[in-house]
């Protein structure tokens, strides 16, 4: 997929099946509010949306914590949130108040979404990957991004963020047939809009899965594994060996199934999953991602010190990414990233 002349790069060859002494490293969320730059460009536009819908500033913003950083891989800067907006939902993000969208209440909210023109609209992103693959150094690796079906239906029926996703376990419930319409009409999108981050430079996608924790066993089945192996296998039907990485955020118990199921190449794990779990049941089969605590980036310190030690010491030996158990937060401290940064590259074995 890669048609760069340089070498692999190492966040690839890990996807691929290899392992490194040095594993190598990107954080979730690894643009954005901690970062003095990105708080610059983000003044420069009014709404976070036109930010992500101008492809001169989405790759800038992208490419910020590689400068600094000298990270492994950069994510395309967007949101999972484009997705439901291409769809033809109302969709804003308030200052201080997180994302806002007109919500979805029966099937005729469904039915109307716009499922054929969807990726059309989101021809700013598309554009804005192309720009990044061309301006990135030979050895980073470019990531692209959609959020899963489930995750992004938690928002487009709540209409706004909340703790626990009660508005859509509710209609899952009372409406499982319209909340398959919905999932359905996600998986679609979902794989037209990866497989043309793919085809205009991406090197691997990455599923964000945030709220499949708070399903029951059974829920997890039909509104994560499902709907995940459908858009892999779907992306692999036009994009031959796609790399994949899922992230079904708070599904450890689930992670075995989900891992088989959907054939991903990797998995993103949250900070709460036991290290020597994942070693023994998902990275003999599987690349693994993560799985420092976010909060650490707050506290620093030795705790943080300790925290990377026991992930190379458990983790470091077979393939591992080593990033966050979920997004850093805009209190993030940049020293504490450049710590745990110097810490895995220092002292990996
Ligand atoms: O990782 C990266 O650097 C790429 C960019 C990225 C953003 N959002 C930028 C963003 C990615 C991959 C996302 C994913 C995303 N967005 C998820 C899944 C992963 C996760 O973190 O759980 C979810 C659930 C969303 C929805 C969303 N977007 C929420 C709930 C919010 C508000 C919360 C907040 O931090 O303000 C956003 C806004 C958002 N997305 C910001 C950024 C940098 C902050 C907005 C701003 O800068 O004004």
């Amino acid at each position: 997929m890669s048609n760069r002349s340089g070498e692999k790069p190492k966040l690839l060859r890990v996807l691929d099946g290899e392992s490194f002494d040095v594993p190598p490293i990107w954080l979730m969320r690894q643009a954005g509010r901690y970062l003095p730059e990105y708080r610059a460009v983000r003044k420069e536009v009014q709404g976070f949306l036109d930010l992500c819908y101008t492809p001169e500033l989405a790759c800038e913003v992208t490419l910020q914590p590689i400068r600094r950083f000298g990270l492994d891989a950069a994510i395309l800067f967007s949101d999972i949130l484009v997705v439901p907006h291409a769809m033809g939902q109302n969709v804003a993000f308030e200052e201080g108040r997180g994302p806002v969208l007109q919500p979805i209440r029966d099937g005729e909210g469904i039915s109307a979404l716009e499922e054929g023109n969807a990726v059309e609209h989101l021809a700013p992103v598309i554009e804005t990957v192309g720009r990044i693959r061309e301006a990135l150094p030979d050895e980073v690796a470019l990531i692209g991004f959609c959020g899963a079906p489930w995750t992004v239906a938690t928002y487009m029926i709540a209409g706004h963020g909340t703790s626990d996703q009660a508005p859509a376990r509710v209609f899952a419930y009372q409406r499982p047939d319209d909340m398959n319409a919905l999932i359905d009409k996600l998986v679609a999108v979902s794989i037209e809009y990866l497989v043309a981050q793919l085809k205009a430079g991406a090197e691997a996608v990455q599923i964000f899965d945030t709220w499949s924790g708070v399903l029951n066993a059974e829920q997890f089945a039909r509104w994560v594994t499902e709907p995940t192996k459908r858009i892999v296998s779907g992306v692999r039907q036009q994009v031959e060996n796609a790399r994949i990485i899922g992230f079904p955020k708070g599904g450890a118990l689930q992670a075995d199934r989900f891992v088989n199921e959907t054939m991903v190449n990797g998995i993103g794990i949250d900070w709460a999953t036991p290290r020597d779990w994942v070693r023994t049941n998902l990275q003999s089969k599987v690349t693994v991602q993560g799985n420092v605590d976010p909060m650490l980036m707050i506290s620093g310190g030795e705790a943080l010190d300790r925290d990377v030690d026991d992930l190379l010491q458990t983790l470091g030996g077979g393939r591992l990414i080593v990033n966050l158990g979920h997004g850093i937060t805009p209190e993030a401290k940049i020293e504490n990233v450049e710590r745990l940064i110097s810490r895995v590259r220092d002292r990996a074995h």
